[in-house]
């Protein structure tokens, strides 16, 4: 089967929103991101289901968005930054677009997510976030690694050159579409 869709994985703060914003108009595909299904499936933000549901509940309708979008094409998937914890998102993902992982220091990880607007539960929950940020990065990033068919950094470089990017690496990875 041919692949028509692009899942963008990374942790929170490494640009999937920005970068899939970028990439969607280049490829004239729909944008499409798991956290904006989730709260309206949920009829609640990310926050208020981690407060009121908790994180499994919340993992749970991660898991039904996931199967939703994963079905569909011509999408760039931003996905939330814990997508990789169960593994048949990843395997959902894969079975229909190219998997893009990516990345940014944890110095940038921090300053990212404490200029914008996004309340993360995960980042909020009274603990040090470059605390935080250096248990999870040290969990996840195996998982990351593992799923990801290639991956770009976002270091210092601008959200349509990262867009660039994933674009020319794409170009070689066979079964995919890029055409609209
Ligand atoms: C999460 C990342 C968030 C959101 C939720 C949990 C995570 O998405 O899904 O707060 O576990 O890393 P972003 O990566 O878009 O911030």
């Amino acid at each position: 089967m041919v692949k028509s869709n692009i899942a963008l994985i990374g942790f929170m703060g490494t640009g999937k929103t920005s970068v899939g914003r970028e990439l969607a108009a280049r490829l004239g595909w729909k944008l499409v991101e798991t956290d904006a299904l989730i709260e309206k499936a949920a009829g609640k933000t990310i926050a208020g289901i981690f407060r009121e549901d908790g994180e499994i509940a919340f993992r749970e309708l991660e898991i039904a968005a996931v199967k939703r979008v994963a079905a569909g094409e011509l999408q760039v998937i931003a996905c939330g930054g814990g997508v990789v914890l169960n593994s048949i998102n990843i395997a959902r993902l894969q079975e229909t677009g190219a998997v893009v992982l990516l990345t940014a220091s944890p110095a940038e990880i921090l300053k990212r997510t404490a200029a914008d607007s996004v309340i993360r539960p995960l980042l909020r929950n009274g603990r040090d976030p470059a605390a935080a940020v250096h248990d999870l990065l040290q969990l996840r990033s195996p998982l990351y690694r593992r799923a990801a068919d290639v991956t770009v950094s976002t270091n210092r470089v601008t959200a349509d050159k990262v867009a660039d990017r994933i674009i020319e690496k794409l170009k070689g990875y066979e079964g995919l579409s890029l055409e609209k």
